[in-house]
């Protein structure tokens, strides 16, 4: 086997297995009869709801991080191009999920069944793209313009997909954690799996990228204390990315993984002591005017 020691290192995440690994969640042995045998909250739907919009937006995310020198680097369009297609994915399983449990969302409150064809709510994800319309393109003109004066922005790129995958995988454990559904449990324990594969790899890029460049290290750490918000704001109204977070670390619980997932990314190299987790839950706590550490 050739030695890929100048690019990627193989010792933290082996993309040969992971490329040939790649496929959609299985989503055929989903009991999706038993789905409406067990209640799932409006808390958990609105959350679901939330994380399914978001998935299925990867493929936009997609578009920035092509239009940066990302697409350079063969290592890193390998990855994304299984990556978009294994979150495409996991946004249809939460669709189905949530259609089968008898939620109907705007703007059509369509009905969708685990077994409807491919795609499903496609007014929907047109409905979302469009209301994300104008903030799309200036985060686009903004990573067109970062990237052409930083040599090293894909770093950038790189550890902002490590917090995001870090903290959905985490995002998911605390729904497991909260809820009693168990449909709902075996869904998000197969999604959980390609989450932890596509941080693995968001991290092993950071921890090379930033090893190597000061400045590197210090515009990302600037980007992720100045520009950094939780997946899938802008995309989604503020009220909901702060329900959501709240929903899942506001507690004391909740609190604990936040500071789990600081330490995690606290050993990447630059990033040491940063608190960033913390001031994005702290800001949703004070804009929903709920309190932190409760229940
Ligand atoms: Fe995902
Ligand atoms: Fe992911």
């Amino acid at each position: 086997m050739k030695d890929r020691a100048m690019t990627m290192d193989t010792s933290e995440f082996d993309l040969d297995r992971y490329l040939r690994a790649s496929k959609r969640v299985d989503l055929s042995t989903m009991e999706w009869a038993r789905i409406r045998e067990h209640p799932v909250t409006t808390a958990e739907a609105r959350c679901l709801t939330y994380m399914m919009d978001i998935e299925t937006h990867t493929v936009v995310f997609l578009r920035d991080l092509l239009a940066t020198r990302a697409s350079f680097d063969p290592e890193v369009t390998a990855f994304l191009s299984c990556w978009v297609y294994e979150e495409l994915w996991h946004g249809e399983a939460f669709s189905r999920f949530l259609g089968e449990a008898g939620y109907r969302v705007a703007p059509t409150f369509e009905d969708v069944s685990g077994d409807d064809p491919f795609p499903t709510r496609v007014d929907r994800n047109q409905w979302v793209r469009q209301k994300f319309g104008t903030k799309g393109y200036v985060s686009h003109i903004g990573t067109l313009f970062g990237s052409a004066l930083f040599r090293d922005f894909v770093a950038v790129h790189m550890t902002w997909g490590a917090v995001n995958e870090l903290g959905t995988l985490t995002g998911y454990h605390r729904i497991i954690a909260k809820t009693e559904h168990p449909v709902l449990i075996q869904l998000l324990q197969a999604v959980i799996k390609d989450e932890r594969r596509h941080f693995a790899f968001y991290r092993a890029q950071a921890r090379m990228r930033l090893a190597r460049s000061r400045q590197a290290r210090t515009i990302t750490r600037w980007a992720l204390e100045h520009l950094w918000a939780p997946v899938g704001t802008g995309v989604r109204p503020q009220s909901e990315t702060d329900f959501v977070i709240h929903s899942l670390f506001g507690d004391a619980d909740g609190m604990v993984a936040v500071k789990e997932m600081e330490a995690t990314l606290g050993e990447l190299p630059g990033l040491e002591g940063s608190r960033f987790l913390t001031d994005a839950l702290e800001g949703a706590a004070t804009r929903l005017g709920r309190p932190l550490g409760m229940g």
